[in-house]
């Protein structure tokens, strides 16, 4: 761990947020599913619709953490698809790669940072990235990797937390923060660990901000979706 704490105002550095996800890996699903009522499984097979899979399909998610959607991706490319999970925390991977066994055939989990994938350009048909985008310590080059290595008219669906324009939805964000993620983080005892979601939150690009990246890293369109009230977002990104 380095000097800087977790819940500074500024990005942690890249190693601290890899031992951090590492550190959480035994708890990371039991807290996502307490700390979203189960919601989070909605966002994501909303993510998963949005980036374009069919059957068939070559996908990637990046920073699949413990795979949730690359095992929406694998039931929806079939017998026929492959995707590719990719995370710096290998313990997330570790327990990504003992999950819903009979679609492992079809996955492979790849150790790799998202800012410099080990893949070739133009190789993915989709792509999916949730509560990613947000950790990256260089979000354009985060998102010029995405570019690089779709196909051309392919999608990237990112979801991640969005602060809301509504003051009222702010309020409730703020509270939902503090009253649920916190007393989730300390029952599961991650407190410190959770302390990083806040300042995360406030620090990531809002909507139309993320819009224009995607397009700086050379995506052709791209479209913010806010959901669940703005608390969330979706952007779909699709190259030319
Ligand atoms: C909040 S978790 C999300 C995991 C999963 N996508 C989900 O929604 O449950 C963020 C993940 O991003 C990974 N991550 C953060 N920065 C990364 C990077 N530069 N390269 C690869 N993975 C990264 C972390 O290791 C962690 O597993």
């Amino acid at each position: 761990m380095g000097e800087q704490s977790l819940a500074s105002s500024t990005q942690p550095e890249a190693d601290q947020i890899r031992q951090l996800f590492d550190r959480i890996a035994p708890q990371y699903d039991q807290m996502n599913q307490d700390m979203s009522f189960g919601l989070h499984r909605v966002w994501k097979q909303m993510a998963m619709r949005w980036s374009g899979a069919e059957k068939g399909m070559r996908c990637l998610d990046v920073c699949c953490g413990s795979g949730d959607l690359a095992l929406l991706l694998a039931r929806q490319v079939g017998p026929t698809g492959q995707v590719t999970g990719a995370d710096f925390a290998v313990e997330q991977l570790a327990i990504a790669a003992q999950r819903n066994l009979y679609l492992q055939d079809r996955l492979s989990w790849v150790e790799a940072d998202a800012l410099a994938l080990p893949f070739d350009d133009d190789r993915f048909d989709a792509a999916t990235m949730a509560y990613g985008l947000r950790n990256l310590t260089d979000i354009p080059k985060g998102l010029s990797e995405l570019y690089r290595v779709l196909k051309s008219g392919a999608r990237v669906a990112v979801l991640d937390f969005h602060t809301p324009t509504n003051p009222l939805i702010v309020q409730f964000q703020k509270w939902y923060l503090q009253a649920i993620v916190v007393p989730t983080a300390e029952r599961l005892g991650m407190s410190e660990e959770y302390a990083y979601i806040g300042p995360s939150v406030d620090r990531f690009p809002a909507g139309p901000e993320q819009v224009n990246l995607a397009k700086e890293a050379g995506f052709a369109s791209a479209v913010h979706y806010p959901i669940a009230g703005g608390m969330m977002g979706v952007l779909v990104a699709t190259k030319s």
